[in-house]
């Protein structure tokens, strides 16, 4: 077993063209700089990884390439092991990251002015792939109960009824952190089938159950793989998203060669030599890995959420079942997102607002704890200072 005290290690990132430590500073001192926003982690992906990535610079040649068979086995492999999901390899799509990979599906299978349906608060380039499209967006907000945030059916059901042609799933869900289950994902495709819109799920997440929460990919209801677009990337799970590596589950043939040939068409050949590497090796050998990560992430979340209600009983934070993002209401300072960001970064502490994840969201934040512990322990004592002199 994989010991959880090498994601205590601080590694400084700052002067390697990080977005988090180098650009989202929100002008704060470089000197007491602690973000916690753009989600990426903290800490060094897998050593199998930094080996053969190693290995293949030491080689020197970078020359055009391409994954071959045992790239989607790994793929096919890992989903069929970790999620019960059962892959062929021909439905496999590489691309070079989740984001355009939606917004391609969003230009080829809906039409100018169509309806597209998000569930705010929802991941922001969600909303800006439909805009840059122009197709309309329409929020089936997540409505939260005493149970936690849960989907409007009813409301989902009179948009697609309205003529919606496609929705968008985050599963798990940035930012509020429900790892949705099969009756859920299940309830969305069955309306999807009856007013024949197309599914698209963005499950960048899905290895990320916390607090032994499994994640449910929807390629686990087959009567509905017809319309289903699944995207997925080690980039998460594995801290690599700056290797752009993404793929893009298509079981339909149709839908996936109207997917392929656009590609091919304008020579878009998806993930780099070094991304495919990297992505092939981290399936092959990651899973050891993988199970010490959750297991340090869920500490640092119960970390979090007991901070929180102890010292911080001003934000509320969200049940959080999957992702490493801590969704917080801080509504009861009647401040907006943006001022709870510059509140926050006098002290170092750069945080998402909420109000980038949707209309109705101001005031809240959005808290990345992929890191160690101890700088999640300093950003918080910073909040809490932050909010104790606001208070006052
Ligand atoms: C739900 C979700 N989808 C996609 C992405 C980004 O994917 P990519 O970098 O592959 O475009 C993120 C990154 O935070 C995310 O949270």
């Amino acid at each position: 077993m994989i010991d959880t005290n090498i994601f205590d290690k601080e590694i400084k990132r700052s002067g390697t063209s990080c977005i988090k430590w180098d650009f989202m500073t929100g002008g704060a001192d470089p000197e007491k700089l602690l973000p916690f926003s753009i989600a990426d982690s903290d800490w060094k992906t897998v050593p199998e990884v930094i080996d053969v990535l190693q290995e293949r610079v030491a080689h020197g040649i970078f020359g055009y390439s391409a994954p071959g068979r045992g790239y989607y086995e790994a793929l096919a492999h890992w989903y069929r092991q970790r999620h019960q999901v059962d892959l062929k390899k021909e439905w496999i799509v590489p691309t070079a990251g989740v984001v355009p990979s939606i917004s391609l599906a969003v230009m080829l299978f809906t039409g100018q002015d169509d309806g597209v349906i998000l569930q705010p608060p929802v991941y922001d380039p969600f909303y800006s792939v439909i805009e840059a499209n122009h197709r309309k967006i329409l929020c089936n907000d997540l409505k939260l109960t005493e149970e936690g945030y849960q989907m409007d059916y009813q409301d989902l059901e009179e948009k697609l009824r309205s003529g919606a042609k496609m929705l968008i799933l985050c599963n798990p869900h940035n930012p509020v952190g429900r790892v949705w289950r099969r009756e859920e994902l299940e309830a969305c495709a069955a309306l999807c089938e009856r007013y024949d819109a197309i599914l698209v799920s963005d499950e960048i997440h899905g290895d990320l159950g916390l607090c032994r929460n499994a994640y449910f990919s929807v390629g686990r209801l087959e009567k509905y793989r017809d319309r289903m677009i699944i995207c997925t990337a080690p980039s998460k799970t594995f801290n690599i998203a700056g290797l752009g590596v993404s793929n893009i589950i298509i079981p339909d043939e149709r839908l996936r060669s109207a997917y392929s040939s656009w590609l091919q068409a304008r020579y878009q050949t998806g993930s780099n030599l070094l991304g495919m590497l990297a992505c092939q090796t981290a399936y092959e050998k990651g899973a050891d890995w993988v199970d010490a990560e959750l297991r340090y992430l869920s500490e640092n979340y119960l970390f979090l959420r007991e901070y929180f209600e102890r010292r911080i009983p001003s934000g509320k934070v969200a049940d959080l079942e999957g992702t490493y993002l801590a969704w917080i209401d801080f509504t009861s300072l009647k401040k907006s997102s943006d001022a709870l960001c510059s509140l926050f970064s006098e002290k170092g502490v750069i945080v998402n607002s909420g109000a980038h994840y949707g209309a109705n969201y101001d005031g809240f934040i959005r808290l990345n704890f992929a890191c160690p512990r101890g700088q999640l322990e300093r950003g918080l004592s910073a909040i809490e200072t932050a909010v104790k002199e606001e208070v006052r």
